[in-house]
């Protein structure tokens, strides 16, 4: 019984584990700086973030505020994935001169492509305002008044904070709600794409490989931080020069050994590891199936389409890939949430939970929390459903609806706050419209429209749906909407929204695909929004109190790290392989061989160029080869998620190493249960990175930017 106990104890204890963490910056040298050494560190949390002195954190920017880069020369050169700039290297693609395919390398500075509205954010200052954030506000007990005031707090702070003209003062609430961090930050809007390799390098393997290991792609590309005379950020101008950056990472062509240290710097978007089990299972159960199938059903038409016309194929590529790396990692963390047997896990972790509320005699805080949730997400169930399918429907995989959604809140921003609201918003609108139209079409979207509008009118609970589309042909409302509305074209939407804005709601008002989201969106609005969000506001109190109680109630030696929230973040781990099944061991590098083991002749994933055959054949791997054989990917323990992409792999010493793109399939689960066992991130090997500039394209005054270094290593000491 005794041992049962130990072993139960164990178990919940390893439900927020030994490894895996996402920490901040700032607090590493209180929190992580030992156990980082003890893996085999040689810095100092120092080195890593320093506010006075120029530090790693400020060669580690936010790239167009979702994933990360990183500064690898002295001329602000910075290193993403080539899937985090793809939308940018579409944009200055055509049939003709198509750089998804055929790669892109800037010979020279004048040869590099300026990409309007993207922007790169460093931080310069990390400070805890928690006691600031909450004054005046422990006392309000209604939820949604101390929100109000938690809002009203950090917006006075957000202007009064000190800071340079030039930057820009973030708050941000960590452990949710429990701490508030504020940023000083540097955002950069000139950036210049630089070079890329061809998909066949950068998304070899494409959608049959993303989310799995061995990988081997080349998933990198370069862009360029430009900056005014005085070095400061600036829009973009021929007059701008290449940013001197405060710091940049030397490159190492040293490699990487299993159990080697690594560290991933970057920005992680979001998390939810402390979920109560119930809310698990409703994801596990009702909300990621729910998901699934429905861009089961989009992806599918996308892809007939795509495989068809060429032109098609460009102007989807970028939204197909975005649709289908959710749908493709929802079904690995359904699987992994399920096969690492997460929900019975987190049910231990509340039982035990709920002892030492018990034994701290806390039940007065603590006490109804988890009875509390069981209530709440019983009852959020068909809001939550609803809700899922409305976004998914209507706002992310039909087009028209989803154009037609954003002349909705038009609308509404009219009659709340009139003609000089409305035409600021339909000026912004017009710009956005104009290169979403271009990649278009309708004769795709309608195809989409007809099927989802389907499982929308079928598979959402019925009773929270507008009537009016239960009781319709929806084959022929589509066909119909597609003829008639002004929608289909950016002509049509340009000449509906033309005149003053009275006019311009009128013309609206009498179009048929407009006046179709405006009854699915005033139903939304209606029957299932204020609902949700009450809902849901309860649950978000609920959460704060109980990430409260973990933390004051967890052991010393427990590692309570903060959700992600897009903020910087530090991972650290070793490179290390995995068994994802009974007598199977991957191990944590692959090579070109495997590139050549994969390659299909003439297929869209796994084709070869003739180029990388030929360096392969003739082992022209130049100073970057090892043993002979070129090194693609490797997989370490670091806790990544989505927002990570594009983040630096760094070695002991602070070198680059590799850059974080993914992780494996068995491990997709991470965001809501990290189980070390199986949970890796995938980096490209920088020195694949290296060979693709200087032996593939030729671009080795890239290379001379750049410093390489070759650490030593002790293997000794590295091996534990
Ligand atoms: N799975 C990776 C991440 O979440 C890479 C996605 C890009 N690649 C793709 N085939 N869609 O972003
Ligand atoms: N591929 C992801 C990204 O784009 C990283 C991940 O989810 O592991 O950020």
């Amino acid at each position: 019984m005794k041992f049962l106990r130990i072993l139960l104890l164990f178990v919940c204890f390893s439900a927020f584990s030994q490894q895996g963490g996402m920490w901040i910056p700032s607090l590493l040298e209180g929190m992580n700086e030992k156990e980082m050494k003890s893996l085999g560190m040689k810095m100092t949390a120092k080195d890593i973030y320093d506010v006075n002195n120029s530090s790693m954190k400020d060669a580690v920017p936010h790239f167009n505020n979702g994933c990360t880069s990183e500064v690898i020369s002295p001329k602000g050169l910075i290193l993403t994935n080539h899937h985090c700039g793809y939308g940018q290297i579409q944009s200055h693609s055509t049939v003709e001169n198509d750089y998804l395919e055929k790669g892109f390398w800037a010979m020279s500075l004048s040869e590099e492509l300026a990409n309007p509205g993207m922007v790169v954010t460093f931080i310069v200052k990390i400070e805890d305002v928690t006691s600031k954030v909450l004054e005046n506000t422990q006392t309000i007990s209604n939820e949604a008044d101390k929100q109000k005031k938690i809002q009203e707090n950090i917006s006075a702070l957000t202007n009064s904070l000190p800071k340079e003209s030039w930057q820009e003062n973030r708050i941000r609430t960590f452990y949710d709600g429990n701490q508030y961090i504020w940023f000083v930050v540097e955002t950069f809007k000139d950036i210049r794409l630089v070079g890329a390799p061809p998909s066949s390098i950068g998304k070899f393997g494409s959608d049959t490989d993303n989310w799995v290991w061995p990988r081997h792609t080349g998933d990198f590309a370069l862009f360029r931080i430009y900056a005014d005379k005085n070095n400061r950020p600036a829009a973009y101008s021929s007059e701008n020069v290449p940013y001197t950056p405060k710091h940049y990472f030397p490159v190492s062509t040293s490699g990487v050994q299993e159990n080697d240290f690594t560290m991933v710097f970057g920005y992680p978007g979001r998390t939810q590891e402390y979920l109560p089990a119930v809310a698990v299972e409703q994801i596990v159960n009702d909300l990621n199936p729910a998901k699934i199938e429905i861009r089961d059903v989009a992806l599918k038409i996308q892809d007939g389409f795509m495989r068809k016309d060429k032109a098609i194929k460009i102007q989807y590529a970028a939204k197909f890939a975005s649709v289908a790396n959710y749908w493709k990692k929802w079904i690995g963390e359904n699987k992994g949430l399920i096969k690492s047997n997460a929900i019975q896990i987190k049910k231990d972790f509340e039982k035990d939970f709920m002892n030492k509320v018990a034994k701290a005699g806390k039940q007065n805080e603590y006490g109804n929390l988890l009875s509390e949730f069981e209530t709440n997400y019983k009852a959020i169930a068909p809001y939550a459903l609803s809700r899922d399918y409305f976004m998914e429907v209507v706002m992310r995989n039909t087009e028209l609806l989803s154009f037609g959604y954003r002349l909705y809140q038009l609308e509404q921003l009219y009659n709340l706050r009139g003609e000089q609201a409305f035409n600021d918003r339909k000026t912004n609108l017009l710009m956005g419209f104009e290169e979403l139209y271009k990649d278009f079409n309708a004769t795709v979207d309608e195809k989409v429209m007809e099927q989802l509008i389907e499982m929308y009118a079928t598979k959402s609970p019925k009773e929270l749906l507008p009537q009016e589309l239960l009781n319709q042909d929806l084959k022929a409302k589509t066909a119909e909407i597609f003829k008639t509305s002004k929608l289909s074209s950016y002509n049509g939407l340009k000449e509906m929204l033309s005149g003053d804005a009275k006019t311009a709601v009128a013309t609206m008002n009498q179009d048929s695909g407009y006046l179709f989201v405006k009854m699915l969106a005033d139903a939304y609005n209606k029957n299932v929004a204020p609902k949700f969000d009450e809902i849901n506001l309860k649950n978000t109190a609920l959460q704060r109190t109980y990430m409260k109680g973990i933390l004051e109630l967890s052991p010393k030696e427990a590692r309570i790290f903060p959700d992600a929230n897009s903020t910087l973040r530090v991972t650290y781990g070793k490179v290390k392989g995995y068994a994802p099944a009974d007598a199977v061991y991957y191990s944590p590098v692959t090579y070109l061989e495997g590139v050549m083991e994969k390659y299909i002749p003439g297929d869209y994933e796994f084709d070869v160029s003739p180029k990388l055959i030929e360096l392969y054949n003739a082992k022209d791997y130049g100073p970057y080869g090892e043993n002979g054989k070129m090194p693609v990917n490797f997989i370490g323990t670091n806790h990544t998620t989505g927002g990570n992409s594009g983040s630096p792999a760094i070695d002991a010493h602070g070198n680059l190493i590799g850059l974080n793109f993914d992780r494996v399939w068995e491990g997709t689960m991470s965001d809501i249960y990290y189980d070390p066992e199986i949970c890796r991130n995938i980096m490209v090997d920088v020195r694949y990175i290296l060979f693709v500039i200087d032996k593939y394209a030729n671009a080795n005054h890239l290379i001379d930017e750049m410093t390489l270094v070759t650490p030593k290593k002790n293997k000794k000491k590295s091996k534990k």
